[in-house]
Order: structure tokens, then C-alpha cells, then sequence
């Protein structure tokens, strides 16, 4: 099944080839294979879907401008197409957190964990507080408006919250409109500081969701975000170096031993991108740490990993690393 959403935003459900149940948290995401022109692209996809209902699963895919895999997918897939997915992976779910009253803040596509995490506590009828706030460009882009509306008719803990920055002409708007602020997240939430907060969207947003919970003192231990793209931090959220920091004028080599290949590098280069440039394939989607896509054994050598929590302290203690984000500091040997 394909469902439009939103101008330039489907929904696509998928099933296994043998009916099999889906098994994963809600907020968790996926990495499927898209078989576009000229090459494969991996791209990471937060499942919409809840596991409440585990005999499909969902991903909601929203293109930005100067998209390739996301447009691709708009534009080509059908019902009936096959994929190939790899999952499911993510530490950005509830079930981590556990609280009694929640606060999901999302803006665009960062709405698809919020979704399928409300989605599992309405299945759930556990009654959990959860106050939703959503940001979008105008009304016509909020994705899921009418389901969310619809659970929160049969909710009495669900209080939904939309900002939108435009009108669309020729519809009333009676909700909030502007830049979600700290005016308005009081007037949303009143009791925002005593819930767990989960946030996703772009990179500006929650950055402003960050100032506005930093300058009232919030305890962000109960604050989790999820990035889409590469986390940008201001400089005084940034974490103090470790002892190892890559040198770029320092020489550095990687061998890749299945492939009997040695390519020297700087230290400052990652090992996923001196593979593509001696011509190796490691597969990768987010390439920032997340997705876990990119993970490789190390033989030998030393790396300086800085991940988002694409791989798990045993993974790391049996001597794997994320190619996307290690630097090797001198000599370092791969399985590639
Ligand atoms: C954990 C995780 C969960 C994700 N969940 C979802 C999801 O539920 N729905 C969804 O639609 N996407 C989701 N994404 C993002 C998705 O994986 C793709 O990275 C994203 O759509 C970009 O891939 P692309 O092929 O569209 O664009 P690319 O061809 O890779 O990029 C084209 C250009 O667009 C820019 N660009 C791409 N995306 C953005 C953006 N969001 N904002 C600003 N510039 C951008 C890139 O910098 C690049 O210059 C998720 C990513 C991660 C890591
Ligand atoms: S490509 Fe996603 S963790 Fe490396």
C-alpha cells in the first residue's frame, strides 16, 4: 500500500514475502536498498508503523529539495515492488525512557517516531499522558493530522499542538502560528518541565527547542532528539575532545585485508572514504553514526570513533567499529 500524506510526502507499507510479524520498538528505524539508476542507495527510514500491528510495517517518506533516494522512491516505487531491508536499529524510543507523562516535539518528516510511538500507546490503551506538538509549514504539510486528531477524540490524555508558519489560502487556521517559542511551549504544555521530552525534526528547530529547554533549566537527561542528518551543535553543547584527537597533517594507512588493498590516508580522513577512494564498497546510509550500516571488524590498529549511537558497547568491545565516523590513527587493519 502507498498513501499520499502531504504535498511531496507518502507513507509505504510494506509486508514480508511469507507473512512473517515485524518485530522492533516503536521509533526505531530501518535501512532499505533502493535500486536506482546507475547504483544502490541505502537510506535510513524511522518506521512510522506501530509494533502493536506487526504484520506490516510503514516508513513516510518526505523529499527534500535536491533529493536522490527519498525523490526516487516518490516518483518510481509501486505496489508490489520488492526491497531489501536491514534493521531494525535506534535508540530513540520510549520504551528507553520510560515516564509517565510525555512530550514529543517534531517538525516535517521528525514526526514518523512520534507517530508510531503514540500510535503504540493508543493500541496500548494504557491511557499515558502525552502532550504532541507538531511544527509545519502550513496546514496542508502536517502529516497524519486526521489520525492524530481521531486518536485524540478517543484520548483523553493525547493533547495535540500544531504551529504552522503559513496559511493556506482560503482555509481557516485557529491554531498557533509563528516559530515555536518559549511563549508558546507553556501555553502547549504546561507541565512541560516534569515530562520526558523526545524531539526530531531539522537541525535548526531543534536547536531552538534546545535554547528554549536550556535557558529554563531543564533537566536535559530527560530530553532525547533524533537527527536525520548530521547533528549540528553550537559550541557550547559540544563535548570536550578525548586524549585522541586525528591529526590532519599526521600519515595514516588502512589496509582493507579481504580485499589484499593498503591505502595510505590522513588521519583526518574516515575509513569509509578512503575505501571509496581505493575503490572498495562499504555500505553506508546516514553516515554520521547512526544507522549502523557501515560497520566493519578491525583487525589491528587504533581508530577515533565518534558515533550516534549506531553501535552497541559489545559490538565495540568485540573489536567492530562504524567506518563512517572512525579516523584511523596510523596503521589500522580492516576485514573489508
Ligand atoms: C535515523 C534516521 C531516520 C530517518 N527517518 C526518516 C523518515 O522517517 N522520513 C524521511 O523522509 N527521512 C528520514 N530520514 C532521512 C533519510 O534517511 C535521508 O537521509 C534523507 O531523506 C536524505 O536522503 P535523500 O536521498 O532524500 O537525499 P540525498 O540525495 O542524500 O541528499 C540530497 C541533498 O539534500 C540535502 N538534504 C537531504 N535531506 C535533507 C533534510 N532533511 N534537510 C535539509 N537538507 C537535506 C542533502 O544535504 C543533500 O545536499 C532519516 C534519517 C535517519 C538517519
Ligand atoms: S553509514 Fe550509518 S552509521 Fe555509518
Amino acid at each position: 500500500m502507498i498513501l499520499p500524506e502531504a504535498p511531496g510526502v507518502k507513507t509505504f507499507c510494506f509486508k514480508t514475502t511469507d507473512d512473517s510479524w515485524f518485530k522492533y520498538f516503536p521509533g526505531q528505524f530501518i535501512t532499505i536498498e533502493l535500486p536506482t539508476p546507475g547504483e544502490k542507495l541505502l537510506r535510513t527510514y524511522t518506521l512510522s508503523s506501530s509494533p502493536s500491528r506487526p504484520l506490516s510495517i510503514a516508513i513516510t517518506v518526505k523529499a527534500q529539495r535536491g533529493s536522490l533516494g527519498s525523490q526516487w522512491m516518490l516518483d518510481h516505487v509501486q505496489v508490489g515492488d520488492r526491497f531489501r531491508a536491514y534493521g531494525p536499529g535506534g535508540l530513540f524510543t520510549f520504551h528507553n525512557h520510560p515516564a509517565e507523562k510525555y512530550l514529543f516535539i517534531s517538525a516535517g518528516s521528525g514526526i514518523t517516531p512520534m507517530m508510531s510511538m503514540t500510535r503504540w500507546l493508543y493500541d496500548d490503551g494504557a491511557h499515558t499522558d502525552i502532550t504532541f506538538v507538531h511544527a509545519a509549514r502550513r496546514p496542508s504539510d502536517i502529516i497524519f493530522r486526521a489520525e492524530l486528531e481521531r486518536m485524540a477524540q478517543r484520548l483523553p490524555d493525547l493533547h495535540i499542538s500544531f504551529v504552522i508558519e503559513e496559511d493556506d489560502p482560503y482555509v481557516a487556521w485557529t491554531g498557533y502560528r509563528g516559530r515555536l517559542s518559549q511563549l508558546m511551549l507553556p501555553l502547549m504544555a504546561p507541565d512541560y518541565l516534569e515530562r520526558e521530552i523526545f524531539c526530531c525534526g531539522p537541525a535548526p528547530f531543534m536547536q531552538e527547542v534546545r535554547d528554549i529547554l536550556h535557558s529554563v533549566g531543564f533537566d536535559m537527561e530527560h530530553y532525547h532528539e533524533e537527527n536525520f542528518l548530521a547533528p549540528v551543535l553550537a559550541e557550547s553543547e559540544r563535548e570536550e575532545p578525548d586524549d585522541v584527537i586525528p591529526d590532519e597533517d599526521s600519515r595514516a594507512a588502512v589496509i582493507f585485508a579481504a580485499s589484499g588493498v593498503e591505502a595510505a590516508c590522513r588521519e583526518t580522513d574516515t575509513v569509509l572514504a578512503v575505501a571509496k577512494a581505493a575503490g572498495l564498497n562499504i555500505p553506508s546510509a546516514c553516515q554520521f553514526g547512526v544507522c549502523g550500516t557501515c560497520k566493519v571488524r578491525k583487525l589491528s590498529g587504533e581508530v577515533h570513533m565518534v558515533h550516534n549511537g549506531g553501535i552497541s558497547d559489545d559490538d565495540i568491545a568485540s573489536g567492530h567499529i562504524l567506518a563512517c565516523c572512525s579516523n584511523p590513527i596510523g596503521r589500522v587493519e580492516v576485514d573489508v
